[in-house]
């Protein structure tokens, strides 16, 4: 495969980093972004060089307008060409509360971070893409959004996620829909309980759930890993799916199936 550039937001840690070791597997260039954590970052990028990959970090609040438009501008800057965004920086609420008295901070700040920064960033990354030419294989870029089972999973003390991270969603049919046409194919990928930084506080719980109860809440018994949705990125950076847009994926060991 040539070598193709991508933006993964939140890649210091966790899933995006994940992810970015992923595509470095399939020879990509990657831009690290973070928000705070640039000795994460650098961690991530020498394991992407470890991986065969290239790349550089990228500090951006995906939340600022201002940051939006200074990293995108940075990753033209250096890679001439942006073939894939992957929408993955997200933040969890600091306190879990119950949905009669959570507040107006926490919503804020995930809409700031989980929807509305993907939101612009992906307006500005698909200009960017339409101004490039089609590559080999006759695609102008690729956006790829990680939501989560939150999306249609009902969570009373944390409903501020809930409903973001199903905004999130919408967005994905909103931009495959408007994007279509114009050689650009937009996904969402679904991660179930992956063990990350932000599962960290509730490993106990997620381990009884998955691990010990008798049933388990996920048919394949483990937790997932950040691998596992960097792998599903991968394919879709290797053109996998080139007749599917606005596509859904579960990576979420069968959490989705309804069982009785
Ligand atoms: N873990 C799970 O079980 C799970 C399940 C479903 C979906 N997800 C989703 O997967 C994504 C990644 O989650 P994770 O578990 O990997 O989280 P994580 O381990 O907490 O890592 C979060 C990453 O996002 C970055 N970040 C946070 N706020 C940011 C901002 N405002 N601008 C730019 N980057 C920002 C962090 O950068 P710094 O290192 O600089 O702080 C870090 O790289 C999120 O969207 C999350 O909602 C996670």
């Amino acid at each position: 495969m040539a070598s193709k550039t991508a933006l993964v937001t939140g890649a210091s840690r966790g899933i995006g980093r994940g992810i970015a070791i992923e595509l470095a597997r399939a020879g990509c260039r990657v831009a690290i972004n973070y928000a705070g954590n640039a000795q994460a970052a650098g961690e991530a990028l020498a394991l992407v060089k470890a991986a065969g990959g290239d790349g550089f970090t990228v500090q951006g609040d995906v939340a600022s307008a201002e940051d939006r438009a200074r990293v995108i501008a940075e990753v033209v800057e250096k890679f001439g060409r942006l073939d894939l965004l992957v929408n993955n920086a997200g933040v969890a609420p600091n306190v879990r509360a119950d949905l009669l008295e959570a507040g107006e901070e926490s919503f804020d700040r995930l809409y700031a971070i989980n929807l509305k920064g993907p939101y612009f960033l992906t307006q500005l990354a698909a200009k960017q893409m339409l101004q490039q030419e089609p590559d080999a294989e006759g695609f102008r870029g690729r956006i790829v959004n990680i939501t989560s089972i939150s999306v249609y999973t009902a969570s009373i003390n944390r409903g501020d996620y809930c409903m973001v991270k199903a905004g999130l969603a919408m967005m994905t049919k909103l931009f495959a829909e408007r994007l279509a046409n114009d050689g650009i194919n937009v996904y969402e990928l679904r991660p179930g309980v992956i063990a990350t930084d932000m599962t960290g506080g509730v490993k106990e719980k997620y381990d009884k759930l998955i691990l010990h109860d008798e049933r388990g809440i996920t048919p394949i018994r483990r937790w997932g890993k950040p691998e596992d949705v960097g792998r599903a990125v991968r394919a879709i950076a290797e053109d996998r799916f080139p007749f599917s847009t606005g596509a859904v994926f579960d990576i979420d060991g069968g959490f989705h199936l309804q069982r009785l």
